[in-house]
């Protein structure tokens, strides 16, 4: 059996054809069938239920089918990272969600690079979902995000939880509850602006998920690209939004800041790394993050 084997037969499960799956795959369509029959006569069982059409698996077609994706999305993982082998040597690839820019990522990094002063560092704006990927792929090779999304080739560690907080206009009634604090249920009425507009889940899917624990619902919502075209319109008198707390270093005039009392009004950070992780750097990114947490007192 040969790798061309097994990404034949996924194709056709895909595509629930010969036909499309021959077109895909630039090869004719007899040859293509001869391929799976060969593979069905080696493993001694039908893998295509005869005549079905759209094609479809056989109990034992489907359990080879989850295999076979495995294993070819581990091979192409393998490519990507031993072609980046060479590079990695002496570069870091950091993917980030932009909210991070706004808190210790720029301390961790310089930090870092005064550890590392003959390293190059790339940093790659990229949304937590958009990481895994890339990862994956070779393109990034440590991932800071906000969301818990599973992958089995990817390492991910929970750094801190960030609590968070709504941005008013200072002439809002609600600016009145700047010192006390606000609840969810509080906003829960008003204009709320979401971001990012990357595909989900993102930022502004956690944030509803937190409203939805509490069984409130938001019914007037404007998604708007990045949190800071979000703070600008509330600056603006337009809405309010939710922010890590972190993002109090953004000051912008008529700005203010109100804590969240809700206890789930939480923000996770979360490292991600690939599994198969070879590069030297990772550690001493982990050991500057402890110690720059060390140094702000964060546990
Ligand atoms: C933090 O704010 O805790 C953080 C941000 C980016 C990378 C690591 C940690």
């Amino acid at each position: 059996m040969e790798i061309r084997h097994l990404r034949y037969f996924v194709t056709v499960v895909e595509e629930q054809s010969f036909t499309k799956a021959a077109e895909k795959l630039f090869i004719a369509q007899p040859p293509l069938s001869r391929q799976i029959q060969n593979l069905e006569e080696e493993l001694g069982l039908q893998l295509l239920q005869r005549g079905s059409r759209p094609v479809k698996t056989t109990e034992a077609g489907q359990f080879f089918y989850q295999y076979a994706k495995k294993m070819l999305a581990n091979l192409e993982q393998m490519v990507a990272m031993t072609k980046r082998m060479t590079v990695t040597q002496d570069t870091l690839r950091i993917g980030f969600v932009g909210s991070l820019l706004f808190g210790m990522l720029p301390r961790i990094v310089y930090q870092f690079r005064q550890l590392h002063p003959t390293i190059h560092i790339e940093m790659i704006e990229i949304g937590t979902l958009g990481q895994i990927e890339a990862l994956k792929q070779g393109k990034i090779d440590v991932g800071f995000g906000r969301l818990k999304i599973s992958d089995s080739s990817i390492k991910r560690v929970l750094l801190r939880q960030e609590k968070l907080m709504v941005a008013v206009h200072a002439h809002h009634p609600l600016a009145a509850m700047k010192d006390t604090g606000l609840y969810l249920s509080d906003i829960v009425d008003e204009l709320l602006l979401l971001y990012p507009t990357t595909p989900k889940p993102n930022f502004a899917s956690h944030v509803l998920s937190i409203f939805s624990e509490y069984g409130l619902n938001p019914s007037n919502i404007r998604e708007v690209r990045e949190v800071q075209f979000a703070l600008g319109m509330v600056a603006s008198g337009e809405g309010v939004c939710i922010v890590p707390c972190n993002l109090d270093s953004v000051q912008l005039y008529n700005l203010i800041y109100i804590p969240l009392l809700d206890p789930e009004a939480i923000s996770p950070i979360f490292i991600a790394t690939r599994n198969l992780e070879e590069n030297a750097y990772i550690n001493s990114l982990i050991e500057t993050i402890q110690y720059i947490y060390q140094t702000a007192n964060i546990t």
